[in-house]
């Protein structure tokens, strides 16, 4: 069977298929950090060196070096061609591949025809903007830049029944054509068709490949409906894009990311200088515009209307995000209704300042529900504690939970005792905080003083946190499975990582995400990250080549133990049965292999 795949439905696959999902069902993976860990499918191994990142879409192994997104994973799994292992992909996602031929591809066809109408039409809006005085006066009193007119191609449609369909006709479109994509409408009554766009200021909606895919229009006055949007058509689906998503993958560093609700929060914004908001078009966010959004950047602000819509709209994205394992903040723009009219009286400076205090979900629904209720009146305190109780129920960490008890019995002094009891229910209050003191007592400080072979480890993270010529040279020679240190282990992960998404390592990043990590021993964590290493860069050759072996040997002399220990178990027994005769054998071929690999590195290193 040949196959012939458009690139359209290679993307759908891709979206359609969570790698985290797909490969768990392969090997189980845990949650580390902002990754996933497991055991590699590919090499055998013991300690999981095999990271998936649900967010960059891709799955790496330190072990064995294998790496790609979802579809090289199935490739490689299962075996498969690439076209095979869309296919299989999307047998699972429930996408229907048509077999077609590369030639007769018609569906495609038909949808750049589509994206070719939409794109004249705006062309045909924005020409008409740039000679219409009072469609520009109105951006002008806006307080919007022709260039940022520009930028957002901008338009506007005529005060007329057909001079966009007029237009498009004399271009060589079909009637149906320009229908199908929701430019023009029949009349019920006489079967002439009509221009849905008229007097108004048009925002195209434009994909991040650029094109546009549907529009926005909104009248010059206060006449209603005050915005009207393309219609869903086989080219634009609302909830699965984001307006302002094509400029913000350009410019912007995606440092920050904020969701705001309409066409003019993004361009007010991106008009003071931000060019990272986006606008999930009037609507929640969708799960699909949540999982579109992460991929550009996991530091998300919701920056919704004030109303009481708005307010639904930020608790319902907020819950879309988390389950994405994004956690937003949320911006409070006090009594300004949105961030357009937020920055009408305010600096961009004093916009940033809110970016900054921005809160997390549990102290915004503090914050929502201190308003619903009437906390100064006795009912409206317990309703207030009781919905809060449920938010502080959901959260996962134990300390988290904690200290939000604590904040809210101090606030509506309200004992600590009462408020457990609301969260956790009578039986096991204290479940959660014993665990947490037991843990504190289980964990040992252990290592104030690195073996050689430790250190050796921490010398090696800290040339490669130098640079990452370092750290492509010792990652050609050992793996993370060579990594005695957990401590170690999991830095290397986070550097592997960062110099994934970067050829210079973002040391504050660094710290960021090892903070994450629970049950490290931040005092060797210190030792890698913050000394910086002393050495003459005409001898790291040879530095590294001599950690490197230090590195093998512990290994090679750790494993050698740990077979040593075996056969001495086996030897204890007197009657061996025949399994175990076999299992003694074998053992002892491993234990001569590994003295000769021992003594031939020794050798060689004259150690
Ligand atoms: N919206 C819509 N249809 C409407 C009203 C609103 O699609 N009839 C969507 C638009 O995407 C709009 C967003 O909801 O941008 C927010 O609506 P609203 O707050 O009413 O408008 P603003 O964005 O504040 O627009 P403006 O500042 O121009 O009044
Ligand atoms: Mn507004």
């Amino acid at each position: 069977m040949t196959l012939y795949i458009n690139d359209e439905i290679i993307e759908k696959v891709r979206d359609a298929s969570d790698i985290v999902d797909i490969i768990s069902g392969y090997i189980p993976l845990k949650k580390s950090g902002s990754n996933y860990v497991g055991l590699c499918p590919f090499h055998n191994e013991k300690t999981p060196s095999f990271t998936v990142s649900d967010t960059k879409e891709f799955f790496h192994c330190f072990g064995c070096g294998e790496g790609g997104d979802v579809i090289a994973f199935i490739m490689k799994r299962e075996n498969l061609s690439f076209p095979e292992a869309v296919k299989f992909l999307a047998d699972k996602a429930g996408i229907i591949i048509e077999e077609r031929k590369p030639k007769d591809n018609k569906y495609l066809e038909e949808k750049n025809r589509g994206y070719e109408i939409n794109k004249v039409a705006a062309r045909f809006f924005y020409d008409n903007l740039t000679k219409n005085k009072v469609a520009l006066e109105y951006l002008y009193k806006r307080k919007i830049s022709s260039k940022v007119i520009r930028q957002f191609g901008l338009g506007y449609a005529l005060d007329n029944w057909s001079a966009l369909f007029n237009y498009l006709k004399s271009k060589g479109y079909k009637e149906e054509e320009i229908s199908k994509v929701g430019l023009i409408r029949k009349k019920s009554t006489n079967d002439v068709y009509y221009d849905i766009f008229r007097n108004r200021i048009i925002f195209p909606i434009i994909d991040v490949r650029g094109r546009v895919i549907g529009f926005g229009g909104r009248v010059l006055d206060n006449s209603m409906p005050k915005y009207l949007n393309s219609q869903e058509t086989y080219i634009f689906s609302k909830g699965n894009n984001l307006y302002g998503l094509n400029l913000l993958s350009k410019l912007s560093d995606r440092k920050r990311i904020i969701i705001v609700e309409g066409y003019m929060d993004v361009i007010s914004l991106f008009n003071h200088g931000i060019n990272y908001a986006v606008a999930s078009l009037g609507t929640a966010l969708t799960e699909q515009q949540g999982k579109l959004l992460k991929r550009y950047g996991q530091n998300i602000y919701i920056c919704y209307d004030t109303d009481e819509a708005g307010i639904k709209a930020t608790l319902k994205a907020i819950e879309v995000l988390r389950k994405l394992d994004v956690e937003p903040k949320i911006v409070i723009l006090d009594d300004y209704k949105d961030p357009d009219d937020f920055l009408k009286e305010n600096s961009i400076d004093d916009f940033e300042s809110k970016l900054n205090t921005a809160y997390n979900h549990v102290d915004y629904k503090i914050f929502i529900y201190k308003n619903k209720f009437n906390i100064n009146e006795t009912e409206g305190k317990i309703g207030f504690t009781k919905e809060i109780a449920k938010v502080i129920r959901g959260l996962k960490s134990p300390i988290e939970k904690d200290v939000y008890i604590d904040k809210i019995s101090k606030e509506m002094n309200i004992s600590k005792d009462a408020i457990e009891k609301e969260v956790f229910g009578n039986n096991n209050r204290m479940g959660t905080k014993k665990n947490i003191i037991d843990k504190k007592n289980i964990s040992p400080l252990k290592v104030s003083l690195p073996t050689a072979n430790i250190r050796a480890e921490i010398d090696l993270l800290r040339l490669m946190i130098f640079n990452k010529e370092y750290y492509d040279k010792v990652m050609q020679e050992v793996s993370l499975d060579d990594y005695e240190s957990l401590e170690c282990r999991e830095v290397l992960k986070i550097i592997s990582d960062l110099y994934i998404e970067d050829e210079i390592l973002n040391e504050d990043m660094l710290w960021e995400r090892v903070r994450g990590i629970p049950n490290l021993n931040m005092e060797l964590v210190e030792k890698i990250i913050k000394k910086p290493i002393n050495f003459l860069p005409e001898n790291v050759e040879q530095m590294i080549n001599d950690l490197v072996t230090t590195l093998k040997v512990n290994r090679l002399e750790m494993e050698r133990d740990r077979i040593k220990k075996k056969i001495e178990e086996i030897e204890k027994n007197q009657n061996k049965s025949p399994l175990q005769e076999k299992e003694f054998l074998q053992l002892c071929m491993e234990l001569t292999n590994l003295n000769k690999e021992l003594n031939l590195i020794r050798h060689e290193e004259g150690r």
